[in-house]
């Protein structure tokens, strides 16, 4: 089943809030119940959140086929649902792009947006393992991920979660060590399950054990996904990674960021000028809706943060690894 996709005129996506108690699908046919689902994490994942972005245009072309005025300011109303994954407006940029066409071509597009990123990942997957076969020594690999990158997190496969994958398919896979990733826990509720549908070994971790259980030699590397990559290499992805990052330096361990090129964003130069979203305060004065801090407590909840490049060995997209630690870029040209 794909994460996201497009039937009899609508976008039918898995709500991967109610994961992994349940696997439902939800049918969209309207803007605002997109927008929720985008804001409540119904749906999520910068390579998602792209093919939502389009689809979700193609479905305004049709529900407003003649009123561009209407179909534009609802693109506008998308594309700002989530800051920081520079996919959502990539996506819907995409598509509007092709709106002078007609309703069809905008839904080309948007498919086509669909089928390139399950090449992408497909790609990823393939480059990312023969990158750790270089990185990792060791003959079975024991490898540490953040947040979901997963299958959920695209269409089908993910970039990350994708590669550990890949390493299990080819029989190299010791374990997968996925963070629970608080406050929204997508860790523990979304990568573990798709760890356990794969049939991978794997243990779950608290966030805060990622150095001590790197510097105790235990992960011979940690692959993250990326919400955006900046032209110098300062990658923002979800909150915890900069930690995650501080730890796999103080091992020594290689760091290594796995994402599509739709997620470099050339026009940002560095991390400061990534916008950070920052979300409610019950995420984090509650656990899936039971409180665990005192009434009225203040919060701070970024949903993102910025490894600096000089943190990360090397970045991983459909077309090309970039070694960071060799001093490459993400503003150089690609090459082949
Ligand atoms: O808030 P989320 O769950 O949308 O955050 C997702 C992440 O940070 C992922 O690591 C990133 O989007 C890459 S997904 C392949």
């Amino acid at each position: 089943m794909r994460t996201i996709d497009w039937a009899d005129g609508q976008i039918h996506l898995i709500d991967q809030t109610r994961l992994p108690a349940e696997l439902v699908l939800l049918h969209v046919t309207e803007l605002d119940p997109l927008i929720d689902a985008i804001a409540r994490l119904a749906v999520r994942g910068a390579p998602a959140l792209g093919v939502a972005g389009a689809m979700g245009v193609a479905m305004l072309a049709f529900r407003h086929e003649g009123d561009e005025a209407a179909i534009r300011s609802g693109a506008a109303r998308l594309r700002a649902a989530r800051p920081t994954a520079v996919n959502l407006a990539w996506g819907v940029d995409r598509a509007l792009a092709r709106l002078v066409e007609g309703r069809d071509a905008v839904l080309a597009e948007a498919l086509a947006v669909r089928d390139e990123d399950i090449a992408a990942c497909a790609a990823m997957a393939t480059r990312g393992a023969d990158l750790t076969r270089a990185l990792v020594a060791r003959e079975r690999v024991r490898a540490m991920t953040i947040c979901n990158t997963g299958a959920l997190a695209a269409v089908e496969r993910g970039t990350a979660l994708g590669v550990i994958g890949e390493l299990l398919a080819r029989g190299v896979l010791e374990e997968a060590l996925p963070l629970e990733t608080r406050p929204l826990l997508q860790g523990a509720r979304l990568t573990a399950w798709e760890l356990a549908q794969m049939g991978a070994p794997f243990r779950l971790l608290p966030d805060g054990a990622s150095a001590s259980v790197l510097a105790r030699g235990l992960a011979d590397i940690c692959f993250i996904g990326a919400d955006r990559i900046a032209a110098n290499g300062d990658t923002a992805n979800k909150i915890g990674s900069f930690t995650l990052s501080l730890g796999a330096r103080n091992a020594g361990v290689p760091f290594v960021v796995v994402a599509p090129e739709s997620t470099v964003d050339l026009a940002t130069p560095d991390g400061g000028h990534i916008e950070i979203e920052e979300r409610g305060a019950d995420e984090v004065t509650s656990i899936r809706g039971v409180r665990t801090a005192p009434e009225g407590t203040r919060t701070l909840n970024p949903a993102f943060d910025v490894t600096p490049a000089a943190l990360i060995t090397a970045i991983v997209t459909d077309r090309r690894v970039i070694r960071l630690d060799r001093g490459e870029r993400p503003s150089d040209p690609i090459l082949g």
